[in-house]
């Protein structure tokens, strides 16, 4: 009896906190289980989550909180970009296996993109809305003027430095220059030929190409659309401008920039526009980089968008390729409607629209950082430096021949 109320009274004391430890453990190791399944989860989630994703979504704001307080914006990424790696545009630019760039394929290429008897009614050739020299490879107009003077919806682009975007057409529709060199034919508003058969025909209409077809595709020089596609590829595969001020001062010429110029390369850098305007070629579109090619525009409202109705409507494209800025300063009217016509207010839209540089406070998301801008709107003086920096991203030859 003694004996076994001893060992009662030894045991039971400790019995009660030593049940409350195995529940204690038991929740636990509960809690951890259901912690690492949810990780799994969530990880299993973000691998299936398209590349892109949260950027996009990222640039989908504003937040409107009440209709009295300012409007809350969240910009896309990064504010400060110290550490940037400035680039020169090379001298040749990359063609696919199948088309290699020669010199008679360039040649008759030429021809091609200047023969206006390639459009229906014989008035129209590429160059004519991609004026080389007189307006740096667009048109100086707002929206293209096709075939019985029809008005189009959009800007004619410049075809300097096509060559290196991967992504072509301000939608970004097409991924070549052979893809893209067929559409201009074929649309009504454009060169308006019934079908790629008849540019065929007018093509071999004319004795002067059988010569020039032999010299480019030897063997097999019979007269295709692919191989005109080909040809005009070839021939924009040689517009490429890398003498502007800004390569020449990449490549280690120090006066090639002005104290302003400098002022705005820095602040083109610091204040965001390199995060879609980046590389040799100042767009995330181009051959250099292989991430996502397009960006919502705009991805803010602002003042500015409100007053240039730039907001689209329901049935409208929202997602733009990020367009090059090489001799963006002799390529205007701006933006894809061409509805701007000085350059220092783009780069206000730019700012407001995209890195909603126009509120009193905005938020700037990096994807795993927020940042807080107190009063972000560009100054005057601070627009007209990135302006001048955007001025030297301008081909010299392109600039004398328009006397600027
Ligand atoms: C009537 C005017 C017009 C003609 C003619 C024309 N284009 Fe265009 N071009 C445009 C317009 C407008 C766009 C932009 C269209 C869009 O994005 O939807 C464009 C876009 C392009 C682009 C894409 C540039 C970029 O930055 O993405 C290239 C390259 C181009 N054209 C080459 C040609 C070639 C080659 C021809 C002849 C086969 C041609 N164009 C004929 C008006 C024209
Ligand atoms: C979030 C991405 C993004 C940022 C940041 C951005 N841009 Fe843009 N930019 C675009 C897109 C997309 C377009 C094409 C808009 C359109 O017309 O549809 C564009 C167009 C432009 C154009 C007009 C090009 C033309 O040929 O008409 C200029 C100039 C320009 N941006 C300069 C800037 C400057 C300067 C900054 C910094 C203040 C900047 N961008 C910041 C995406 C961006």
């Amino acid at each position: 009896m003694r004996n076994n109320l001893q060992v009662r009274n030894l045991k039971e004391p400790e019995q009660g906190p030593e049940k409350e430890k195995k529940w204690i453990i038991t929740i636990c190791l509960i809690f951890l289980v259901l912690f690492l399944g949810i990780k799994v989860l969530v990880a299993a989630f973000l691998n299936a989550v398209p590349e892109g994703f949260f950027s996009l979504k990222a640039s989908i704001a504003p937040v409107r909180t009440n209709s009295n307080t300012p409007e809350l914006t969240l910009s896309p990424k990064v504010v400060e970009n110290k550490n940037y790696h400035w680039l020169a545009l090379p001298s040749v630019a990359p063609a696919p296996v199948d088309n290699p760039t020669t010199a008679e394929k360039v040649r008759l290429g030429k021809m091609l993109f200047f023969d206006k008897n390639l459009s229906a009614d014989r008035s129209l050739a590429c160059e004519s809305c991609h004026k080389l020299y007189e307006f740096a490879g667009a048109d100086g107009k707002p929206v293209a003027t096709g075939i019985n003077k029809q008005q189009g919806s959009r800007n004619s682009p410049t075809v300097w430095n096509t060559a290196f975007q991967r992504r072509l057409f301000w939608d970004g529709r097409a991924q070549s220059l052979e893809e893209q060199s067929l559409q201009p034919f074929t649309n009504p508003v454009e060169m308006g030929m019934a079908s790629l058969e008849q540019v065929v025909l007018r093509v071999q209409e004319q004795p002067k190409y059988l010569a020039a077809f032999k010299r480019a595709f030897a063997e097999e020089h019979d007269i295709t659309i692919e191989k005109i596609a080909q040809a005009i590829a070839s021939f924009e595969r040689t517009l490429i401008t890398n003498d502007s001020p800004y390569d020449d001062f990449v490549r280690g010429k120090k006066t090639a920039l002005s104290q302003q110029q400098l002022n705005g390369m820095a602040l083109f850098a610091k204040t965001g526009c390199v995060h879609c305007h980046f590389g040799p070629n100042f767009s995330a579109a181009s051959v250099f980089d292989s991430g996502l090619a397009f960006r919502i525009f705009p991805a803010n409202s602002s003042r500015l968008v409100k007053k240039y109705g730039l907001s689209p409507s329901k049935d409208q494209n929202t997602v733009w390729r990020v367009p090059s800025l090489r001799n963006v300063a002799l390529t205007g009217p701006w933006l894809h409607n061409g509805l701007i016509k000085e350059l220092s207010e783009v780069v206000r839209i730019m700012a407001q629209a995209q890195l909603g540089r126009s509120h009193s406070r905005a938020f700037i998301w990096s994807g795993t950082t927020l940042d807080v801008l107190e009063n972000p709107d560009l100054s005057d003086a601070q627009i007209g430096d990135i302006v001048a920096f955007l001025e030297s991203l301008s081909s010299k030859k392109l600039s004398q021949i328009r006397g600027e």
